[in-house]
């Protein structure tokens, strides 16, 4: 998981969509900035670009197997303002209220079985005019250019209902910092586009389509004649792929 999530943030168009949405909320010099589910530090290394040496970068994730890579990898990382990575419960954050400028979670609310407990989290910890951002795919708006589109829905619609706790997260963040009590709730839709099959996008569809067989979605043959689909797509040239993002924003009342 943790080179999945290294290889996604290198990814260009992932990158570029990644840093647009931490200009929309927006991150600035000098913010205390809080990412929940930081795993390998992908956004961490970002946002400490962003608040500078004045600035300060707190990471929390509830996986220690992950954050151990996240401290390898900040301790790497070239101009490094003040960046703590701790091992925490989104939904029990281990921080005084109004801690932070600004709190955020990137694709990670659909991961979370109680949404809406991460985020109240979120905007106790953030201080009054602060701002809570949350940005999440939306697994229900996933275009892939394959010869078969029956198989090809049936192994992405059945792997996401297994995998995330609201594969439709993405859509539905806006309703959740309104539910949260967060005022001038703006959204940003990008999209991952990607036309030549990039190493991440490879990955990505070979683990769905192993988990479509875990999941008993289907056999292993099927599994293999939908990755052969894919790689003749491919070699025609015609290889799409589109995924939508949604980042949404709000500010904690005064
Ligand atoms: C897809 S990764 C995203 C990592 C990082 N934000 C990024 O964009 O590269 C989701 C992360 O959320 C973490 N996570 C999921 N539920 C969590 C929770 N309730 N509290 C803290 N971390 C959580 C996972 O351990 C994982 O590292």
């Amino acid at each position: 998981m943790a080179a999945g999530l290294e290889a996604r943030g290198r990814t260009p168009a992932h990158a570029r969509l990644r840093r647009r949405f931490l200009r929309f909320v927006p991150v600035v010099a000098g913010d205390r900035v809080l990412e929940v589910g930081c795993g390998t530090g992908v956004v961490v290394r970002d946002l400490a670009t962003l608040v500078g040496r004045r600035g300060e970068v707190v990471g929390v994730d509830r996986s220690r197997l992950l954050l151990d890579r996240a401290r390898e990898l900040c301790r790497e990382a070239a101009r490094r303002p003040r960046i703590a990575l701790r091992a925490a419960d989104g939904a029990r954050l281990p921080f005084a209220a109004h801690r932070f400028d600004a709190a955020l979670a990137i694709t990670v609310i659909l991961h979370v079985a109680d949404p809406l407990g991460v985020v109240r989290e979120m905007v106790r910890v953030t201080r009054p005019g602060g701002r809570v951002g949350v940005q999440d795919q939306d697994f229900g708006v996933v275009a892939i250019t394959h010869p078969d589109r029956t198989l090809t829905e049936r192994i992405m619609h059945g792997v996401a209902a297994h995998i995330y706790a609201e594969p439709h997260s993405g859509r539905r963040l806006p309703g959740l910092l309104r539910a949260a009590g967060l005022d001038g709730i703006r959204l940003l839709t990008d999209v991952y586009q990607d036309t030549t099959l990039e190493p991440w996008t490879k990955t990505f569809l070979e683990r769905r389509a192993e988990r479509a067989v875990s999941f008993g979605i289907v056999d292993a043959s099927t599994a293999q004649r939908w990755l052969d689909g894919l790689t003749e797509v491919v070699a025609r040239g015609a290889f799409v792929l589109t995924l939508n993002y949604y980042g949404a924003v709000g500010t904690k009342p005064a």
